[in-house]
């Protein structure tokens, strides 16, 4: 017997361009049974990473402004709540009083120059 074919769902959450280094994130919300997470895609060393947009610390976003989760260099996410500093590419908290600890990763890439999660990626992600 063939096997299924694999039916892979996209959702496009903003095109490339609208991302720019250390810069503007663009905020979304993914969906878990029962609830909608709140999440931001960003990029960083050219490429595009995207987390559930609550700190590991107390819960709060991390924005300090609407999409605005980047500290004044560029190079690290930082929690508008206590400072915490993140990672871009890993989201590792490096400083702050969650050290150690990471923000929860939504698997993202681009396609047809777009950012897109995948419905199956997620399914993975809801599991965790
Ligand atoms: S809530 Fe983010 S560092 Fe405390």
């Amino acid at each position: 017997m063939a096997d299924e074919p694999r039916v892979v769902l996209i959702r496009r959450v903003c095109r490339r361009d609208q991302l720019v280094d250390g810069g503007h994130a663009v905020t979304f919300s993914i969906s878990r049974p029962g609830r909608a997470l709140p999440a931001f895609a960003v990029a960083y060393d050219e490429s595009v990473h995207a987390f559930v947009n609550i700190c590991p610390h107390r819960g709060t976003p991390l924005d300090w402004q609407p999409g605005e989760v980047f500290d004044e260099s560029g190079l690290y996410l930082i929690c508008a709540t206590h400072g915490a500093l993140f990672e871009p590419d890993s989201g590792r908290c490096i400083a702050g009083p969650c050290q150690g600890a990471h923000l929860q990763r939504i698997p993202v890439e681009v396609v047809d120059d777009h950012v897109v999660l995948k419905h199956d990626v997620l399914g993975d992600y809801a599991d965790r």
